[in-house]
C-alpha cells in the first residue's frame, strides 16, 4: 500500500529519472495537443527563436520543430534527460536547430527578450505558476508567445481527498479561471486554454510508466523505497481514473503584452 502522506517530491531525485529516462514523454501530453496549442500562434512563418523549458527527453520539443521553422533550446535540470533529448534531436536530423543544455528553468542563461515563443508541458508546477510566468516574460519579445501546460482544476470544489493529492503535488493548484486571470496580471494576452483528453493521461503516460516501473521493482527487487516509489506512482493513477472530471492538465496559450 503506498504511503499516501509521501508527495513525488519525497522521492530520490535520481529514481524519478530513471523511471522517466526512457519513456517517450515524462508527464501527460500527446504530439495532437503540442500541434493544436500551435495553432493558436500568428505569425509562425519566419525563423523562430524558442525556448523548451522543463523539456524532458524532447518527446514535444521534436514534435514543434516538426512543424515551425527556426531554432529551439530545450531547457532541463537532469543531464540524463538532456542527453536523450539531443540523441533524439539527432535521428531525426534537427540537431542543427535543436539543442538540449542542462540547466535551471529559475534561473535562465539567455538574453532578456531573446524568444518568440516559451514552450513548456508539465513542467512549470515545480517553481509555481506565478513565479514562472512572471520570470520567463523578460525573456519573451514583444508579442511573443508562453504555451504551457499545468495541472489545474475543473471544478470550485472537489472530494478531500483528491484536493489534499492536488495541494501536495501541486501547492498553488487552482482552477482554469483563476490560471487565466493569473496569466493576464502577468502581462499576458490570454489566447486560449484548453484541455489534455484523458489518452495524454493513459495511453500517453500512465501505461508506459507502468511498464517501466515494472522494470524498475525487478531491477531493484527487495528495495523498500522502490517499492514505495512505485506504489505511490500507481496511487497517483488510480486517482486520476477515480476523479479525472475534477482535475486535469490545461494547456495555456498567452501573449505578451
Ligand atoms: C513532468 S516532466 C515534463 C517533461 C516534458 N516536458 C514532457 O512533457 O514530457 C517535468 C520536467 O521538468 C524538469 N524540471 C523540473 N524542475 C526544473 C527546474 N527547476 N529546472 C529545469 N528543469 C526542471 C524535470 O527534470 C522534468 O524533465
Amino acid at each position: 500500500m503506498a504511503d499516501k502522506n509521501k508527495s513525488i517530491h519525497d522521492f530520490d531525485l535520481n529514481l524519478i529519472c530513471e523511471l522517466h529516462a526512457g519513456l517517450k514523454r515524462q508527464g501527460p501530453g500527446s504530439p495532437e495537443m503540442t500541434i493544436k496549442a500551435l495553432s493558436f500562434l500568428d505569425n509562425l512563418n519566419k525563423n523562430l527563436r524558442v525556448a523548451d523549458l522543463g523539456c524532458g527527453t524532447g518527446g514535444q520539443t521534436m514534435v514543434l520543430a516538426q512543424n515551425i521553422t527556426g531554432d529551439i533550446t530545450g531547457v532541463d535540470f537532469f543531464p540524463g534527460f538532456i542527453d536523450t533529448f539531443n540523441d533524439n534531436a539527432k535521428k531525426l536530423n534537427l540537431q542543427e536547430r535543436v539543442k538540449g543544455i542542462v540547466g535551471s528553468m529559475e534561473n535562465l542563461s539567455f538574453q532578456k527578450e531573446e524568444f518568440d515563443l516559451i514552450w513548456s508541458e508539465g513542467a512549470i508546477a515545480s517553481i509555481g505558476f506565478e513565479k514562472g510566468l512572471n520570470y520567463w516574460r523578460d525573456f519573451l519579445k514583444k508579442d511573443g508567445y508562453i504555451a504551457l501546460t499545468y495541472e489545474s482544476w475543473f471544478t470550485d470544489e472537489r472530494p478531500a481527498e483528491i484536493e489534499k493529492r492536488g495541494v501536495d503535488n501541486v501547492p498553488e493548484i487552482s482552477t482554469i479561471g483563476h490560471n487565466i486571470l493569473m496569466m493576464q496580471k502577468s502581462g499576458y494576452i490570454p489566447v486560449a486554454a484548453f484541455i489534455l483528453p484523458e489518452k495524454c493521461w493513459t495511453d500517453n503516460y500512465f501505461i508506459p510508466r507502468e511498464t517501466a516501473g515494472k522494470a524498475l521493482l525487478e531491477k531493484y527487487a527487495g528495495n523498500k523505497t522502490v517499492e514505495a516509489f512505485i506504489a505511490k506512482m500507481r496511487y497517483e493513477a488510480e486517482l486520476y481514473s477515480k476523479y479525472k472530471q475534477y482535475y486535469g492538465y490545461v494547456f495555456y496559450i498567452g501573449k505578451k503584452i
